[in-house]
């Protein structure tokens, strides 16, 4: 790939010399734009000597064969990554502002796959504004990386660090090669089961149902047909290779999902399913039983991933997710082989930002190959690319 490295003027500045021998170390073709600020932190020499090529910092550089030199990078680039990325080219790229070489190649290059490493002190990153435009950005299909959190350069220590360049290379890789999934069936169960107790109460959890919608969109977005089984949820999704159903019970998604996965090459099932049910449902409102309190007996729902990777022909792949608080590895690595599962996602609920409601996933996918890859924080879209890459794509 030709990957093009924006450089701005933060202290993380000193890193991207290490991504960009990263890249070259992969294979990738680099050359880097960098701001003026920048300079006073990395020198041209050390970037071009790196990266192997010239470095871009003027807008209207006499060095430059033609005087938008700059700007015909975006068609020799495949792909572009900004590490680091102040507050100030979030600023101007949410703003539509081309000023220097770098803003004005980000504004001509947003049609292909943007990445942003964010790194600036913690009130910076939480201002109001900044987290406006980040919101904006990714709006638009720009990939903001989280920031890390600990040390800052300014003594202070919270969330703005950037991310390491072993996190940024993982990050880039969701966005090659870009698998084509046309032709493919594939199941993917999402959201909370609800399990009614009476006409008005049922036993429930928080899902949100995001991850798995997520994964819906990234499936149908590579060509796959998707059926989509879903809880209870208040989330809506649109897209011509979605079929989606609603169900409300363990015991209907169960019913869902084998009935259709017959037909399917692949199911994920990122459903948080409730692992038991009341004994029996009360078609009216209960009453209140008094002081003594009352019991509600519950009776174990059918595991439908289990189900699932019993009924597996060697064709098919199948995907299932763990939600570990203790031994998360151990954990996982147990489900795997249990239910008979080609790979599993093992979400942390130990890891801020990551879990139910929230927008963000960090996850660590195990393979039954005894592969483990570990993303950092990403937005759940981005999580779901990482899964399309990692079990759905043929290996070389
Ligand atoms: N799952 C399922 N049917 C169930 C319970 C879980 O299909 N009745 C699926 C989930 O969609 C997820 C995976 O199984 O892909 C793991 O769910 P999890 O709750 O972590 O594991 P359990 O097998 O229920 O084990 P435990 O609750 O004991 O950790």
């Amino acid at each position: 790939m030709r990957v093009i490295v924006g450089i701005t003027g933060g202290i993380a500045a000193y890193k991207a010399p290490l991504l960009v021998r990263l890249l070259r170390k992969a294979g990738h073709e680099v050359k880097c734009v960098a701001t003026q600020h920048t300079l006073q932190f990395v020198t041209p020499l050390t970037l071009e000597t790196v990266s192997d090529n010239k470095v871009y910092a003027d807008l209207f550089d006499s060095n430059n064969d033609h005087t938008t030199e700059h700007i015909s990078l975006k068609d020799w680039g495949d792909l572009m990554v900004v590490a680091p990325a102040t507050a100030n080219i979030i600023g101007k790229m949410a703003s539509g502002i081309g000023d220097d070489a770098l803003s004005t190649l980000l504004l001509s290059f947003m049609r292909k796959p943007i990445f942003l490493a964010p790194a600036m002190n913690t009130q910076m990153w939480e201002s109001p504004a900044v987290q406006r435009n980040i919101e904006y950005l990714r709006s638009v299909g720009i990939h903001v990386l989280e920031p890390g959190s600990g040390e800052l350069a300014c003594g202070t220590s919270g969330a703005g660090r950037m991310p390491e360049p072993e996190e940024i290379m993982q990050a880039l890789a969701s966005a090659s090669p870009e698998p084509n999934l046309s032709g493919q069936k594939v199941l993917v169960t999402a959201g909370p089961t609800y399990e009614r107790i009476d006409s008005v109460r049922f036993i429930g959890n928080y899902s949100s149902g995001k991850m798995g919608f997520a994964l819906a969109l990234a499936l149908a977005e590579h060509g796959a047909q998707v059926e989509l089984v879903t809880g209870p949820t208040s989330l809506k999704i649109s897209h011509p290779n979605i079929h989606r159903t609603d169900i409300e019970s363990a015991r209907e998604m169960y019913a869902a999902a084998t009935n259709v996965f017959p037909t399917c090459s692949a199911a994920i099932l990122s459903a948080a399913v409730a692992d038991y049910r009341p004994d029996h449902t009360a078609d009216h409102k209960l009453k209140k039983q008094g002081a003594e309190g009352m019991t509600l007996t519950l009776v174990q729902n059918p595991d439908i991933l289990a189900t699932l990777g019993t009924m597996k022909s060697a064709q098919q792949t199948l995907i299932g997710f763990a939600l570990e608080t203790d031994n998360e590895l151990d954990n996982a690595h147990r489900k795997l082989e249990k239910k008979n599962l080609d790979y599993i996602v093992l979400n942390s609920l130990r890891d801020a930002g990551a879990g139910f409601g929230v927008d963000t996933n960090r996850v660590t996918i195990l393979g039954r190959d005894g592969s483990s890859h570990a993303t950092p924080l990403l937005t759940k879209a981005q999580v779901a690319e990482e899964i399309v890459h990692c079990c759905l794509t043929p290996k070389a």
